[in-house]
C-alpha cells in the first residue's frame, strides 16, 4: 500500500471514530410524572432533536414498543427493589431478560436496539445506606449469565449506575479521590466484573448538587467561565467543577487498581426550578459550557484527550411525581417542559442550534382552578397545605419560579395543581367551598399555572375533538331517520 494511501486510511478511521465518539451524546428518559408525554410522542421528540440515545429507568413495554424500528440505543434499567429476588435466583434473572429484553432487542431493522441493561437506579446512593448494595453484584453477574444463555451478551452489556456520592475526596484534591470506604470491597467486586466483560463504568456527575454543598465552589467555576478561579492541584489546573469530579473519580478508580476503566457519564443536568441557582438561563449556560468542553474533546488533566465514551443528559423532560427528598429542584431537570416544550435552546453536537417542540401535544381543557376571593379565607392555608401533599407545590419553594406570588395567589397554585392532577375533575376544586373554576390563565409573570396533559381515553368525552363530531353524527342519524320532521 502507498505510505500517503496509508495515512488517508488512518486519518479517515480516526475522523470517524473520533466523529462517532462526540454524537454519542443520549438523554435520560423517566416516566415519573402524572401525566406522561404518551411514549410515541416522546419518541417522535427524541427523532426530531436528532437524539439517537436514550436510557430508561425499566423496561415499560409501552415504552420498548414506541422503541421499536426506531434504530435508537437503548439502556435499559432494574429498578432497585428487584435487585434481592434478582441476586438470589438465576431462574428470576432469566425470566427478567426473556421478558424484558429477548421479547423487544432488533433482529435487524424492526425491535429495540438495547446496548446495556442498568442494573439498580444509583443502589450505592449514601441515604440508601445497606438497602441494595449486598445484592447488586450477584444480580449484575445473574443477568449476565441469563444474557448468555439468551445468546445476547455480544449486543448487551450489563453495567451499575453510580451515584456522585459514592466517591470523594475530603481535600477537595481530585488527585486524594477514593471511594466511600464502605463501598470499597463492592467497588472492586464491580469494577472485576464490568472488566472482565470490557463493559464501562456508568456514573452520575451532578455540578449542581457540587456547588449546593461545597461552599468553596463558586457558580463561575461551575458554569465553565473562562474567567472562574482556578483550583490547582499540585502541578495540574482545574478550570471547572466537572473536571474536578471527573478526576475525583478517575482517581478513585486508580485506587483500587483501574485506572484504564472507560467511563460513561450517565446523568449530568441541571434543573430549572424550586431552587437558587435553578433556572433556565442557568441550565442554559452550564449545558452549553458543557457542550463546549465534551467537543472539544479536551479530556480532563488527568485523562487528556480522553472524554467520557458517552454521556446521557438529565433529563429529557420535567416529572412532577419525582421524589423531592432531595430538594424541590428533583421535578424540574428536563430540557423539556413535562408537554415537551423546550425550556432553552443547546447544540448537542447534532448541528441543530434550537431544540424541536413535541409537536401537537393534546391538553386538558383551558380551565383552572383557584381560590375564590370572596369568601372567608381563614381556613386557605390549611386546604393548600393539604393540597401541596399530591400535588406538585416546588415552584412555590424559596428560589422557585413562583416563591414571589403572594398571598393568596399561592394558594390558588396549590389549589390549580391539585386540581389539574385530578383531571380537572369538579369535586378536586372544592376545598370545602374555597375553589373556583376559571378560564382566565391565572399565570403572572415567570409564575406559569400549569394545564396537565389529556393522557386517557375517558378524558376524549369531555373534549370538543370527539364531542363535535358525535353530534354531527347524531344530527346526520336523526335527519336520515326522520326525514318527514324537515
Ligand atoms: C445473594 O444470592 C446468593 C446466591 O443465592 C446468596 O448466597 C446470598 O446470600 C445472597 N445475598 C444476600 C445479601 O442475600
Ligand atoms: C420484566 O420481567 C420481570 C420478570 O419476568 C417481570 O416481573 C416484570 O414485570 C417485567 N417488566 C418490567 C417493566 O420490569
Ligand atoms: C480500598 O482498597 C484499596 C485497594 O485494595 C486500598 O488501597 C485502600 O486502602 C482501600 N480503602 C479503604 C478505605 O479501605
Ligand atoms: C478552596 O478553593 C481554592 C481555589 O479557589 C483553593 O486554593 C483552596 O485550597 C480551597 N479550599 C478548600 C478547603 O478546599
Ligand atoms: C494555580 O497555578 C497557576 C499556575 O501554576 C497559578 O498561576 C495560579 O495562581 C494558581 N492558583 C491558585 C489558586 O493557587
Ligand atoms: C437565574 O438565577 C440567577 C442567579 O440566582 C439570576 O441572576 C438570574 O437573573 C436568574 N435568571 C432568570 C431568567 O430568572
Ligand atoms: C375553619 O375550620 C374550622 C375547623 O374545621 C371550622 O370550625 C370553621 O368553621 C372553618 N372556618 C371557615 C370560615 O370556614
Ligand atoms: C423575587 O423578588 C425579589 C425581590 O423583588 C427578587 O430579587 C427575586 O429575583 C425574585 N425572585 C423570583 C424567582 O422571581
Ligand atoms: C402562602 O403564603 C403565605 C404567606 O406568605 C404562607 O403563610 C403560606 O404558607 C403559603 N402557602 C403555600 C401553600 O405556599
Amino acid at each position: 500500500m502507498p505510505p500517503n494511501l496509508r495515512l488517508i486510511i488512518i486519518f479517515f478511521f480516526f475522523f470517524f471514530v473520533l466523529a462517532s465518539r462526540a454524537r454519542a451524546i443520549g438523554v435520560n428518559w423517566g416516566t415519573m410524572a402524572s401525566h406522561p408525554l404518551p411514549p410515541p410522542k416522546v419518541v417522535e421528540l427524541l427523532k426530531s432533536n436528532d437524539i439517537n440515545k436514550v436510557k430508561l429507568f425499566d423496561a415499560d413495554p409501552l415504552v420498548l414498543q414506541a422503541l421499536s424500528g426506531s434504530n435508537l440505543g437503548v439502556t435499559i434499567g432494574i429498578p432497585n427493589a428487584m435487585l434481592r429476588s434478582l441476586n438470589s435466583s438465576k431462574k428470576a434473572a432469566e425470566s427478567w431478560v426473556h421478558d424484558n429484553v429477548t421479547r423487544y432487542i432488533s433482529n435487524g431493522g424492526s425491535g429495540v436496539r438495547i446496548e446495556y441493561v442498568a442494573v439498580g437506579d444509583e443502589p450505592f446512593l449514601q441515604s440508601y445506606g445497606e438497602q441494595f448494595k449486598p445484592f447488586v453484584i450477584g444480580a449484575a453477574i445473574n443477568i449476565q449469565t441469563a444474557l448468555v444463555r439468551a445468546n445476547l451478551d455480544s449486543k448487551v452489556k450489563v453495567v451499575v449506575p453510580c451515584s456522585f456520592d459514592a466517591f470523594l475526596s475530603e481535600s477537595n484534591l481530585p488527585s486524594k479521590g477514593h471511594f466511600r470506604a464502605e463501598l470499597n470491597k463492592t467497588m472492586i467486586q464491580l469494577l472485576t466484573f464490568l472488566d472482565k466483560h470490557s463493559s464501562p463504568f456508568f456514573v452520575t456527575i451532578s455540578p449542581f448538587l457540587s456547588l449546593q454543598q461545597n461552599k468553596n465552589i463558586s457558580l463561575d467555576f461551575t458554569l465553565f467561565k473562562e474567567t472562574a478561579k482556578a483550583h490547582n492541584d499540585s502541578h495540574r489546573t482545574y478550570k471547572n467543577s466537572f473536571d474536578l469530579s471527573y478526576d475525583t473519580l478517575v482517581a478513585a478508580l486508580s485506587t483500587v487498581g483501574f485506572s484504564k476503566m472507560d467511563i460513561v457519564v450517565s446523568q449530568i443536568g441541571w434543573p430549572t426550578d424550586g431552587a437558587a441557582n435553578a433556572n433556565s438561563s442557568i441550565a442554559e449556560t452550564f449545558l452549553k459550557g458543557f457542550m463546549k468542553h465534551l467537543h472539544s474533546k479536551m479530556g480532563t488533566p488527568l485523562r487528556p484527550h480522553n472524554p467520557p465514551v458517552e454521556t446521557y443528559i438529565f433529563s429529557l423532560l420535567d416529572e412532577d411525581q419525582r421524589s423531592i427528598a432531595t430538594g424541590n429542584f428533583e421535578r424540574h431537570w428536563g430540557l423539556f417542559t413535562f408537554d415537551g416544550q423546550a425550556k432553552y435552546h443547546v447544540d448537542f453536537g447534532q448541528g441543530l442550534k434550537t431544540l424541536v417542540n413535541a409537536q401537537n401535544v393534546e391538553y386538558l381543557s383551558s380551565k383552572w382552578c383557584v381560590v375564590n376571593n370572596n369568601i372567608d379565607l381563614s381556613n386557605a392555608t390549611a386546604s393548600a397545605l393539604q393540597a401541596c401533599n399530591n400535588a406538585d407545590c416546588t415552584a412555590l419553594s424559596p428560589g422557585g419560579s413562583c416563591s414571589n406570588i403572594s398571598w393568596p395567589g399561592n394558594i390558588s397554585y396549590a389549589f390549580n395543581s391539585f386540581y389539574q392532577q385530578h383531571d380537572q375533575s369538579a369535586d378536586s376544586c372544592d376545598f370545602g367551598g374555597l375553589g373556583l373554576i376559571t378560564t382566565v390563565d391565572p399565570s403572572v409573570g415567570k409564575c406559569r399555572f400549569p394545564v396537565e396533559l389529556r393522557t386517557s381515553y375517558s378524558d376524549c368525552l369531555h373534549s370538543n375533538a370527539f364531542v363535535l363530531p358525535l353530534m354531527t353524527f347524531l344530527m346526520a342519524a336523526i335527519l336520515v331517520s326522520f326525514p318527514k320532521l324537515m
